[in-house]
């Protein structure tokens, strides 16, 4: 006997409706009723505060309550009210984020705020991009430093995000170069090292690279044998 179409489409529905309720369930269908069914609890986040203090940009900031545990890029951004540092990658890897920090035997060096606490900066003294240019009493920018007035003149960068990374990297390895002097044949290398770990989306390296040996080949006491 040959079943009508209607009817034969109706049994294999209820043969495959059948089948499905009898075939033992996966792990992940348990587990799926399992967290649909049980309603998870999640603890409120306790924040502690904690005191802090430092320098930046010359200013004693602080001391003000912050959460222990707050990366410094959120302090100086939603405390310290300076917005000029870069959160790019927020993993430690594109240096966008990174300030100076001042040590106490006169030399400096980069520190990544995206993956260092506020706190480790209680009582250290920092600078921000805020800080290079010379300013009035107004407040008003007067002055680029030589690196910022570089890179304006060598249109190193585009949008512009990756810029205060730079801006910090370079004026690092200045400092250092005042302190230890490179060898002429050494500049390109040194430089090249001095930049490396800094990513920039718009892929402006080159002219990056050219603004900051603009820099260390025309500043008096950067190259032991400058000509
Ligand atoms: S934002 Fe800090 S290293 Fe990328
Ligand atoms: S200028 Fe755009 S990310 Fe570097």
């Amino acid at each position: 006997m040959t079943l009508p179409q209607s009817a034969a489409s109706a049994v294999s529905a209820s043969a495959a409706a059948a089948s499905a309720a009898s075939a033992p369930q996966t792990q992940t269908q348990t587990q799926t009723q399992t967290q649909t069914s049980a309603p998870v609890e999640r603890p409120l986040v306790q924040y502690k505060p904690k005191a802090l203090s430092l320098t930046i940009n010359g200013k004693a900031v602080g001391p003000m309550q912050v959460p222990e545990g707050l990366m410094m890029i959120e302090f100086l951004h939603e405390y310290a009210g300076l917005t000029g540092s870069r959160l790019g990658c927020g993993q430690g890897v594109c240096h966008a984020c990174v300030v100076i920090l001042d040590k106490t035997d006169g030399t400096s060096e980069e520190m990544r705020t995206c993956i260092t606490g506020a706190h480790f900066f209680n009582g250290r003294t920092i600078r921000t991009v805020e800080g290079h240019a010379k300013r009035n009493d107004a407040g008003e920018v007067v002055e680029l430093s030589p690196i910022q007035q570089k890179f304006l003149e060598h249109f190193s960068f585009q949008c512009g995000y990756c810029t205060p990374g730079f801006v910090n990297a370079a004026t690092v390895l200045i400092e250092r170069l005042k302190r230890e002097p490179v060898a002429k044949a050494d500049v390109e290398s040194t430089i090249l090292s001095a930049l490396d770990g800094h990513l920039c989306r718009c892929t402006g390296y080159v002219r990056y690279y050219e603004a900051v040996k603009d820099v260390v080949m025309t500043t008096p006491g950067l190259v032991k044998d400058a000509a």
